[in-house]
Formats: C-alpha cells, sequence, structure tokens
C-alpha cells in the first residue's frame, strides 16, 4: 500500500484540477472551431439556383407591361442536389482595350461575391502576353489580369482579331465568343453596370434550353434582337458563318448579330423575367411613366444587372462634372436616389476592385467641344 503524503495528496488534486480546466477549455475550443469551420463553409458554398418556370412563346408586348418588383420565393430555395455541369457553363467579357480591363474585372467580382458557381471568362488580346514593353497602361492591365485570376478565379483566354468588312483590317469582335467551345452555354452582359443579384442568372445559365443565341429585343417591336444581353451556344460553325459574314459584309457587331441572328428564334421568351428583371438601363429610371409609385426596396431586390448607360454620359468609369450628373439624373423621389446610387456604387466598386480612380473622358470632351464649335458656327 502507498502512503501519500499530505503534500503529494495536494498536488494530486492540484494536476487533477489543472487536468479537468485544461480539458474544458480544449472542448470549448474545439466546439467553436467546429462552428467557425461550418459558418466558413456555408459562407463560401456556392449558391444554387432553382430551375425556370416552362417557356412559352414570344409575345413583345409582356416585357413592357411587366413592372419591376415583386419576386417569387422559388429563387430562395435553392436546389441542393442539381446536376449541373458548373464547369460547362459561363459568364463572359471581352476587353479590346486598357480602358475596359477594370470593368470586366467588377464584373467578375460581383459575381465571385454573389457566390455564382458559373465559370467565369475574360477574353482579351493575345498581343498584352506577346508584347514585351513596359507601356504603363500595359503593366496596370497585367496587373488586373492576374488579380481577376488569382482573387475571383477568372480564366483568361486570349484572343486576335477578326478581319473586317471592307478592309484589310482586323478588328476584336464578340464574334470570338462562339470560338469557346469547351463551354456549353455563356452569359454576355455588355459593359458597363452593377451586377445586382446573379442568382436568376445562374438559373438561366442552368436550365435556359439550348438555342444558339437567345438575346432581347431591342425595340418595343422586337424585330431586332439586342446584343446587351445574350445567352449564347459557342459553336465551330455558327463562328465561321458569322466571321465569315463580318470579313465580307458587316463589321459592326450589333449590325453583324441583327443580320445573322432571326429576332423571331432568337428571343428570350418574357416569362423567364416575371419574377427577376433580367436587364435594364439607368437611362429608363429617367423616364418612368410613373416615378412616385416606383419603390428602390423592390427594384433592388427584383433586377439582376444594371447596365449604366445613360447616352449623355461617357460611362460611369469616367470622371463627369458633379453638375452634369445633377442635370441628368431623375429628378426626384426613389429613382434619383437608385439611379445615384448605382452610379456611386460603381465608383466606389472600381477603387475598391481596381485601385483606380475615374478616367478623364479626353474623346468624350473633345467630340462635345467639336460639337458645340459647330453648333456655334452655325448660330453666326
Ligand atoms: C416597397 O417594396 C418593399 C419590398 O417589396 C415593401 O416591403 C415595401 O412595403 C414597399 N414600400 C412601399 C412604400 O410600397
Amino acid at each position: 500500500m502507498v502512503l501519500l503524503t499530505s503534500g503529494q495528496v495536494s498536488m494530486v488534486i492540484s494536476s487533477t484540477i489543472i487536468f479537468v480546466f485544461t480539458f474544458l477549455l480544449f472542448l470549448s475550443g474545439y466546439l467553436l472551431q467546429q462552428q467557425t469551420v461550418r459558418g466558413l463553409q456555408a459562407a463560401i458554398k456556392p449558391r444554387l439556383p432553382a430551375p425556370l418556370p416552362a417557356t412559352e412563346t414570344y409575345d413583345p408586348h409582356a416585357r413592357l407591361a411587366r413592372r419591376p418588383g415583386f419576386r417569387d420565393a422559388k429563387y430562395d430555395n435553392f436546389l441542393q442536389e442539381a446536376e449541373v455541369q458548373w464547369h460547362k457553363l459561363g459568364y463572359v467579357q471581352l476587353v479590346r482595350n486598357h480602358d475596359e480591363v477594370c470593368t470586366a474585372v467588377m464584373h467578375f467580382a460581383d459575381l465571385h461575391r454573389d457566390r455564382s458557381p458559373a465559370t467565369r471568362i475574360l477574353l482579351f488580346p493575345r498581343s498584352w502576353i506577346e508584347d514585351d514593353d513596359a507601356d504603363p497602361y500595359l503593366v496596370t492591365s497585367r496587373r488586373l489580369l492576374r488579380t481577376a485570376v488569382r482573387r475571383y478565379k477568372v480564366v483568361l483566354r486570349p484572343i486576335g482579331p477578326l478581319r473586317v468588312a471592307d478592309d484589310s483590317s482586323f478588328a476584336y469582335s464578340l464574334t470570338s465568343m462562339f470560338s469557346l467551345t469547351d463551354f456549353d452555354r455563356l452569359i454576355y452582359l455588355a459593359p458597363s453596370g452593377v451586377i445586382i443579384d446573379s442568382l436568376a442568372l445562374d438559373s438561366l445559365l442552368a436550365f435556359s434550353p439550348q438555342k444558339r443565341l437567345a438575346a432581347l429585343p431591342a425595340d418595343p417591336s422586337a424585330s431586332k434582337i439586342s446584343t446587351s444581353f445574350m445567352v449564347l451556344q459557342p459553336s465551330v460553325s455558327t463562328f465561321k458563318e458569322l466571321s465569315a459574314a463580318r470579313a465580307e459584309r458587316v463589321s459592326d457587331d450589333e449590325a453583324l448579330f441583327q443580320q445573322y441572328f432571326d429576332a423571331h428564334s432568337s428571343l428570350l421568351p418574357p416569362s423567364l423575367e416575371l419574377d427577376t428583371t433580367l436587364y435594364y438601363e439607368s437611362t429608363e429610371l429617367r423616364f418612368l411613366g410613373d416615378p412616385d409609385s416606383f419603390n428602390s426596396t423592390a427594384f433592388f431586390g427584383s433586377t439582376s444587372y444594371v447596365r449604366l448607360a445613360d447616352p449623355e454620359l461617357p460611362g460611369p468609369e469616367y470622371d463627369v462634372p458633379y453638375g452634369k450628373m445633377v442635370e441628368l439624373r431623375p429628378k426626384k423621389g426613389e429613382a434619383r436616389w437608385a439611379w445615384e446610387r448605382l452610379y456611386f456604387k460603381f465608383h466606389h466598386r472600381r477603387m475598391e476592385v481596381c485601385g483606380l480612380d475615374l478616367l478623364t473622358p479626353r474623346k468624350w470632351i473633345q467630340e462635345k467641344a467639336k460639337a458645340e464649335e459647330s453648333s456655334g458656327s452655325t448660330e453666326l
């Protein structure tokens, strides 16, 4: 029998107490960590969209009659086990010059923020990786391309320019999107804009029927497609035919697509926009039929993409005098707040994502000065 002295007994007791407390501390730390890991897993998990409603034939008036607002709850019940091959579906952007790079990267940053499961693809001039000069604009563009890959998981695809009609010159064209034949379906949103919520767009990518191209109408009569919002299916034959048509007849992308894709068979069914407005233009906020009934909460809760396209402005990436914005903005109420918020958000994101200030609209100022000069001379 082992006899313990009182000193030994108190040591055994104190080491037991230390052991118990150390264990409790470990246990609480472990539980806390597990909770954090689960929280992190939920936070980085892609959001999966629900399937689309059944589509019907096209009625051009349906899009006009629709009022923004009223989100359907089905978009909140994401399908957990959707068998969708997200690596074959993507969002594509094309940049032709250095001024356009940041806007494209912001587009992918928005998709990353929304945890879109689809691939993000950026087409850019091949010369940017071949040229070995130290042009400061090129240096910035390369930095932004690296950011896009590292931070927003963007797939970079260098492309070459295509032949232009009636000319021996070459230029970059949206036609190149059809050459991405390792993808089943792509969405193209014309820049520059703000993705408010990509979920309905993801739905469209995953569940819309196979079609060479599906677009929105260019005007109320729906006689032509618009190239501002397109869901397209890459294919070698479409790419070849379009490139040939471009080299022979039309060099402008919009005119080319309108000629090649018949509006009758290439429009998105408006039922797809019953719950969510997929595409909206900022200028529409200035000409609302009934501005007093505009509800900005409903608007931001049910719109996927807003293109900042006011024809009087050079684009949201350019710095224009504040007086000009005041002159153009919607005259009152929530529409004005929504319009200003979109521009402000874009400016803020440009600094946040790219670390860039607004650009000086040199060409725009020159054109304006020229227009003023010529109007001045007619007055004389
Ligand atoms: C605006 O829309 C939101 C969400 O749809 C709704 O909760 C709110 O009551 C509406 N506000 C007005 C003034 O109608």
